[in-house]
């Protein structure tokens, strides 16, 4: 039987778990944790994924200090926004939506948080730890990647891990996290040569691309545990992962379905994050 990798409820346990924390430190008179989220310009998905990173941070108990600027607003307007937040004692972490409009240099941006509020996990002080080893925050979607992994129960010692997308928010993270795990990495990507042949020998398989359907049955083999981070709209608005799930299912021993995978951890991840960073500047 195939385990269907249930995100939401794993989130929903996760965010439980947080609640009692962060109330037991209320009852013994400790501020509220603090969030800090930063939305620029008007993409709609980005809109819809802020609006629902405050909404599960409101419910946690964590403060929330929101932030949505015009498309427009400049480089240094940001960056001394951002200088603000590292100074503010309520402020336990800062978020900064990704992408960011073309104006804006994106690297600027991710190296001016503080890297003990950084709770997205970019900051080049924060990869260069995690991919030494000894990580502070970790990124939050591969870090919900794991925690699914973690929950099919394969074995990750000497597993070969195939990861399809290399960006900074997924793939890259990802591939440090199988590696202190000690799993085999291969990462693919847009110019990889016959994908197939890399995602054919996954014991492990984690797809990031953003290409509805791209991995077919074919392109995998029995018994492989399929981590879907993809979340593509298709023309009739329905929502599809990157890998053919009703396609591969019966092959897979493990899969997350989308929606309801790899999507609400990464918010649970957020806020387990914030929840870390708050602990460490309360002591
Ligand atoms: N855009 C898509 N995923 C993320 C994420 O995990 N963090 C931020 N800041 N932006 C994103």
């Amino acid at each position: 039987m195939t385990q269907i990798l249930d995100g939401k409820a794993m989130s929903r346990q996760i965010l439980d778990g947080l609640k009692n924390e962060v109330a037991s430190y209320r009852q013994k008179g400790f501020r509220a944790p603090g969030l800090a989220t930063i939305l620029l310009g008007n993409d709609p998905a980005s809109a819809v994924y802020v609006r629902n990173k405050r909404k599960r941070a409101d419910d946690v108990g964590i403060k929330s200090f929101k932030y949505d600027l015009p498309t427009q607003t400049t480089q240094l307007e940001l960056l001394t926004l951002i200088e603000e937040l590292n100074n503010q004692g309520e402020v336990d972490g800062i978020l900064v939506q990704l992408p960011l409009p073309a104006h804006i240099d994106t690297s600027l941006v991710i190296y001016a948080v503080n890297p003990d509020k950084d709770v997205d996990g970019f900051h080049p002080e924060n990869i260069g730890k995690l991919s030494l080893g000894h990580p502070r925050f970790l990124p939050c979607t591969p870090k919900g990647c794991m925690y699914l992994i973690q929950a099919s129960k394969s074995k990750l010692l000497g597993a070969h891990a195939v990861i399809v997308g290399r960006s900074i928010i997924v793939g890259k993270p990802m591939a440090y996290m199988m590696l202190n795990t000690d799993a085999t990495v291969t990462i693919c990507h847009s110019n990889t040569r016959n994908l197939r042949e890399h995602t054919r020998q996954a014991d492990i398989l984690i797809t990031a691309t953003g290409i509805p359907h791209l991995i077919g049955e074919g392109d995998v083999k029995e018994g492989v545990v399929i981590i879907d981070v993809g979340i593509n709209k298709l023309e009739d608005g329905t929502l599809v992962g990157d890998v053919d799930f009703d396609a591969v299912k019966n092959k897979a021993a493990a899969i997350t379905p989308v929606p309801g995978g790899v999507g609400p951890m990464t918010i649970s991840m957020l806020l387990e994050n914030t929840v870390a960073a708050y602990r460490h500047h309360l002591s």
